[in-house]
């Protein structure tokens, strides 16, 4: 069906693979160790705190791209003071006009502390002292997240022994003694822990993204559970808790190993939400890097997660997109492109397939990923 001339052939080649060239990238996002990774864009930059130094620092990562964290601007936010260690799950959030930086770390145990921004409109500058956020709660916590309700009310999320808990914020460093275990894991595939929540709000409904198993486990994978945002997340039937599955898990075909602990932006227009999460790639898991992929919506409004991508294509900087209207020309069109080995390419089908609008990444050519 698709017969092209040489001429014209090479043509399309060519501008292919120009384009390519400046318009897609390859996940990660770093090269280095960035696990539990929670971005926050605000003004023109995505921001990412990062426990650095032995888990003794925290490190704030500033980029203007969020698909390149290589040449973040660097700022030491925290270091360690003597008796504190194991700083883990660090996430920036705006609250009240004010940016802060909830954080886990050990003294006795391990609790949630958050440090605040001299200048919110400079996060790049001075940061205050650490601030303990659970009052005379004893059972101590990790991963502390905010999730900004449609109810106009700000709660404080948070792990004590691998389950999922929530209170409300009375404000930005002060969470209320009204405690309630939300969730503890009851599916095979989040066997034994849950933990590293995040919220985003979409079409008046808030979702909670979550991981569940072993974050040293290839198998480590998010679930979801949603609430509408006019109900109080204090009362749990208020909750829809889920499906069986994960909603986002391990790649092997793109290698891409326990995907986990996500965290929620949108692109610089705000069009797009984007996920950005770490993963392994080896199942051997040896280091967990930060990664993003995008999430998209079906026609009811729920969020569709894509597979754990290497390549990606987004509008953040975009870019090349082709409209094929099917897999069969988009193999013809580009298996030619075989010849420049090492690259691969991304492509988008506007079939009438069930995958309409959605992208395929292709690892070999022609050859479609669900
Ligand atoms: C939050 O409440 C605590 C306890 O009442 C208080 O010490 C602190 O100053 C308050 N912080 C802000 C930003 O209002
Ligand atoms: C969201 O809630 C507002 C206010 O109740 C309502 O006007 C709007 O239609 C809702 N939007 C959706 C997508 O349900
Ligand atoms: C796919 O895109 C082509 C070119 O833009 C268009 O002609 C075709 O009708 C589209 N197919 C569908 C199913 O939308
Ligand atoms: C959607 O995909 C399934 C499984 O690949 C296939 O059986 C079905 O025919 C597809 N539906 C459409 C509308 O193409």
């Amino acid at each position: 069906m698709l017969r092209l001339t040489s001429a014209v052939f090479v043509g399309i080649l060519f501008h292919i693979y120009s384009t390519q060239a400046q318009s897609t990238f390859t996940n990660p996002i770093f090269d280095t160790r960035s696990a539990d990774p929670a971005v926050l864009r605000h003004g023109n930059y995505y921001y990412i705190p990062l426990s650095t130094n032995g888990e003794r620092q925290l490190t704030l990562y500033r980029s203007s791209k969020l698909s390149n964290f290589r040449n973040a601007d660097t700022k030491v936010v925290y270091n360690a003071a003597e008796g504190e260690s194991d700083i883990w799950a660090s996430e920036m959030h705006e609250v009240d006009g004010q940016v802060y930086i909830y954080f886990s770390m050990r003294r006795d145990d391990h609790r949630v502390y958050a440090i605040q921004a001299e200048d919110p409109n400079n996060p790049m500058g001075n940061w205050g002292p650490v601030i303990p956020i659970m009052g005379n709660w004893d059972r101590g916590g990790i991963d502390g997240t905010i999730l900004k309700h449609g109810n106009g009310q700000q709660y404080f999320s948070w792990v004590t022994d691998g389950a999922l808990w929530i209170a409300r914020l009375i404000n930005a460093t002060t969470v209320h003694e009204s405690r309630l275990r939300l969730r503890k894991d009851t599916l095979d595939w989040e066997c034994c822990q849950n933990e590293g929540a995040y919220f985003f709000y979409h079409d008046n409904v808030s979702y909670m993204v979550f991981s569940g198993g072993d974050t040293w486990d290839p198998n480590y994978a998010l679930g979801m559970m949603s609430i509408d945002g006019d109900k109080d997340p204090m009362n749990p039937s208020h909750w829809w808790f889920g499906e069986e599955k994960p909603v986002f898990w391990r790649n092997d075909e793109e290698d891409v190993y326990g995907p986990g602990h996500s965290s929620f932006t949108t692109s610089p227009d705000g069009t797009e939400i984007w996920m950005v999460y770490h993963g392994a790639s080896t199942p051997s898991y040896t280091e967990r890097i930060a990664r993003i992929d995008k999430i998209t919506f079906d026609e009811n409004g729920k969020p569709v997660f894509p597979r754990p991508s290497v390549i990606i294509s987004p509008k953040l900087e975009i870019i090349l997109v082709m409209k094929l209207d099917s897999s069969k020309v988009a193999s013809q069109l580009l298996s030619p492109l075989k010849i420049f080995s090492g690259l691969k390419l991304k492509y988008f089908r506007n079939g009438s397939d069930n995958d309409t609008g959605r992208a395929s990444t292709c690892k070999q050519f022609g050859q479609e990923r669900g």
